[in-house]
């Protein structure tokens, strides 16, 4: 009976690690989300934006779910929810990806969705100047 015990926290405890060593993930990382239209990836509002509000929006009070339960505590694409999905969400900390992604296509997928993907739209939930509150949280706080 207690070696059955034993097996079984090892196998939990194996699974943890394998998931965790995944969570880490690529950098460059792969992006199915298409490109913004041109005027809408040159627009950047983030000098009048509060990232501090934008950090509740990302932690707790974007709907139907915090931003943080797909793309993680850190930034880094690995919150719980994200694991199950693919393609993965963005991993805001990949430099080598995020070099091409302006605050404008943020705010354009943040507010439109990225179809195809689990990223749902925002627009309805969120104000514009919300959006752009989470735009400068990410790029202040992770984006290089
Ligand atoms: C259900 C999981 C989920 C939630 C919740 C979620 N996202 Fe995403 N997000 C994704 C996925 C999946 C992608 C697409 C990754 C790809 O392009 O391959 C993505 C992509 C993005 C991108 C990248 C756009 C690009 O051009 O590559 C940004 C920015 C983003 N999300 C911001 C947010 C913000 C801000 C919130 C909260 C308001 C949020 N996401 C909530 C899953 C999620």
């Amino acid at each position: 009976m207690k070696k059955v015990v034993v097996i079984s926290i090892l196998a939990v405890f194996s699974f943890f690690v394998v998931s965790a060593a995944y969570a880490g993930g690529k950098c460059p990382q792969p992006r199915k989300t298409k490109a913004a239209p041109a005027s809408a990836e040159k627009m950047d509002k983030t000098d009048k934006a509060d990232a501090a509000k934008g950090k509740a929006i990302y932690e707790k009070t974007a709907k139907p779910m915090a931003c943080k339960m797909c793309h993680g505590d850190k930034g880094d694409g690995a919150g719980k929810l994200g694991a199950a999905l693919k393609p993965k969400p963005r991993d805001f900390t990949c430099a080598d990806t995020m070099k091409d992604i302006s605050a404008g296509q943020m705010f354009h997928v943040i507010k439109n969705g990225s179809k195809g993907t689990g990223m749902v739209a925002h627009g309805k939930s969120l104000k514009d100047d919300q959006i752009w509150d989470v735009v400068k949280y990410i790029r202040s706080t992770w984006v290089k």
